[in-house]
């Protein structure tokens, strides 16, 4: 790719007490692709995504975002670069106190964006994307976990953002939910004409939302490819993974190097 990356991360890294996260992480995110990284439970990923969202700072190692330095950033003018981005949390809670209309114009008001009417009509737009149309009158508490994850979906993508930060966006639904919500990513990307960032365990969702796809491991990248040659990448735990035949403590057995930096055959590393 020749354009400027919208994400840039560089030689990150993280340690939280003695566990260390993140190993010296590089990564370009491509504007109008779908990049997803898929991992076992625990490796990294979430915290991986906080760091381009300038929600965690890097022990060192740097995180630009539109070719700011975000890792460096706080205050105000973190605010505004976090106004072009949408965020659906893993467990993405609604405020019970509020109406579904009143949670999704939530950041726009915190961000003090349009007028009342021009919110209420962004509101009722981002609703029918996500295929809620007509429920801005309903509470959180009359809905199924399916609708309340859509409504936090458009409550996401309600400021119209350049990027959108999913975390985990079908664990918990049952697999037919789970598709809808796959769908969702798929037609969201087409609609808003927005970069997508996906973090998740789930391989199928993986498969069928990414344009590209890589595996976070022991604090690095072991693989970064298409969806389509997941199944082909020559390497032992990405093929364990995508093919579902290994628990997470029989990965961690396996030795494996970072992208880039793997040892050649019949050499030792280190
Ligand atoms: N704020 C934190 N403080 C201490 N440890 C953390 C914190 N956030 C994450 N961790 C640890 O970092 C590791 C990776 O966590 P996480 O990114 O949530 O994994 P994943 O999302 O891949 O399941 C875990 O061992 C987790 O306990
Ligand atoms: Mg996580």
């Amino acid at each position: 790719m020749d354009t400027e990356p919208i994400i840039r991360l560089r030689d990150v890294h993280k340690t939280f007490d003695t566990t260390s996260v993140l190993r010296g992480v590089d990564l370009d995110v491509h504007a109008g692709q779908t990049t997803v990284v898929i991992g076992p439970s625990g490796c990294g990923k979430s915290v991986l995504l906080k760091h381009m969202a300038g929600l965690i700072r890097p022990d060192s190692g740097t995180v630009q975002f539109a070719g700011r330095p975000i890792s460096a950033m706080k205050g105000r003018e973190l605010a505004v670069l976090r106004r072009r981005m949408g965020f659906l949390f893993q467990g993405a809670a609604l405020f019970d106190s509020l109406t579904v209309g009143a949670n999704v114009c939530f950041p726009l008001i915190e961000h003090e964006v349009g007028t009342a009417e021009e919110r209420r009509r962004r509101c009722q737009h981002v609703l029918a994307l996500v295929g809620l149309d007509g429920f801005q009158d309903r509470w959180p508490e009359d809905l199924s976990g399916g609708e309340k994850k859509r409504v936090a979906l458009a409550r996401a993508i309600a400021i119209g953002p350049d990027v959108i930060f999913y975390d985990e966006p079908t664990t918990g639904l049952d697999p037919i939910r789970a598709d809808l919500i796959n769908e969702l990513i798929l037609r969201l990307k087409a609609a808003l004409d927005a970069t997508a960032v996906v973090v998740t365990h789930d391989l199928h969702s993986a498969r069928r939302v990414g344009d590209r796809v890589l595996m976070l491991y022991n604090g690095h990248f072991i693989a970064d490819t298409s969806a389509e040659k997941l199944d082909r990448v020559d390497n032992e735990v990405v093929a364990r993974f995508v093919q579902g035949r290994a628990s997470p403590d029989e990965l961690a057995r396996i030795e494996t190097g970072p992208l880039g930096r793997m040892s050649p055959a019949g050499q030792e590393s280190g």
